[in-house]
């Protein structure tokens, strides 16, 4: 049997800019992640359990652009093997699924690794990486790759589309609690309802992607030195931003005032928005104050991340 497993991601700072070449701030989050087993199976066929998405399948009848045929195939694909071999994968996670932590990517991420181990196949984390981001533009149409670069590296990313991958530093450990709307929302709409806002006035979004810029830089100085009260500040300013680009939605609304009232040092959505998940910044001992009123205030879930 071979193992892997991936993390979930949050992103801190600079979701939809990066679209536009703008840096964003991305992180993991283990607390949460993909775990996948790949085992010789007796029967023919290669048969797929993941439980969390009710999907109990042998390959051949998932349609060849499914997300986890399309890794299965690509990898026999380029691994050479013959014949095919008898497998049984099993995928579990415990990432909520299209809430903005990096779900599809975690599942990609260790299934590859996972199934290439079993193969033989060598792979270097650039090239899950780059495999990854492949499988992602199924999910989501256009993706900046952010959420394949920090899920692959497992560490703070400081992501330009196009660019090497640039890890930092997290000087002082902080503490985030991560609230999901249970309202689950599709990246590539809230994505595309960005551009449609662009195109129709391009000068006026790139000083708003510009301003976003400037608190990305901003954020990546004070999390390197330590200087994590400054950080809420700036959550906010980019929650007021992302409100301007309309992918927040009441519900997140809603959950970030009800953070920053508990006690948050500031909160912001995180990731595609109009649902998902919002992130609050807190000082160790109110997290679970903060968590507990989120949970009252709509919240479907909670989690309380160390970011290190
Ligand atoms: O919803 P998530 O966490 O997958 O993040 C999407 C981030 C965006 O900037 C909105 C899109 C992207 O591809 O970077």
């Amino acid at each position: 049997m071979t193992q892997s497993s991936a993390p979930g991601k949050i992103i801190l700072f600079g979701e939809h800019a990066v679209v536009y070449g703008r840096p964003a701030l991305a992180v993991p989050v283990v607390q949460v992640h993909a775990d996948v087993d790949v085992s010789d199976a007796a029967r023919a066929g290669v048969w797929i359990d993941a439980p969390g998405v009710d999907l109990h399948a042998e390959l051949n009848t998932l349609p060849s652009d499914h997300p986890i045929a399309s890794v299965i195939n690509n990898l026999f694909f380029l691994s050479h093997v013959s014949p095919f071999p008898n497998l049984g994968i099993e995928i579990t996670s415990t990432i909520p699924v299209a809430s903005g932590l990096g779900s599809g990517a975690a599942v990609t991420v260790a299934l590859t690794r996972a199934l290439s181990s079993h193969l033989n196949y060598a792979m270097t984390d650039e090239e899950i990486n780059a495999f990854t981001y492949e499988i992602e533009k199924l999910h989501h149409g256009t993706p900046s790759g952010i959420d394949n670069t920090v899920v692959t590296h497992a560490r703070p990313v400081y992501f330009v589309k196009g660019q090497p991958i640039e890890t930092f530093k997290v000087a002082e450990p902080f503490t985030m609690v991560i609230a999901d709307t249970g309202i689950p929302a599709p990246t590539k709409e809230s994505v595309g309802a960005v551009r449609k806002l662009w195109e129709a006035d391009k000068v006026q979004w790139e000083k708003v992607f510009d301003e976003v810029e400037e608190i990305s830089f901003a954020a990546r100085r004070v999390i390197e030195e330590g200087w994590i009260k400054m950080l809420g500040a700036l959550m906010d300013e980019n929650h007021t931003l992302l409100q301007q680009m309309t992918v927040s939605s009441p519900e997140l609304d809603h959950l970030v005032e009800a953070a920053r009232n508990a006690g948050a040092l500031g909160a912001k959505l995180s990731g595609g928005g109009r649902g998902g998940n919002m992130i609050a910044l807190v000082e160790p001992e109110t997290a679970e104050r903060v968590s507990v009123v989120l949970k009252d205030a709509g919240a479907q879930n909670t989690i309380i991340a160390q970011i290190s």
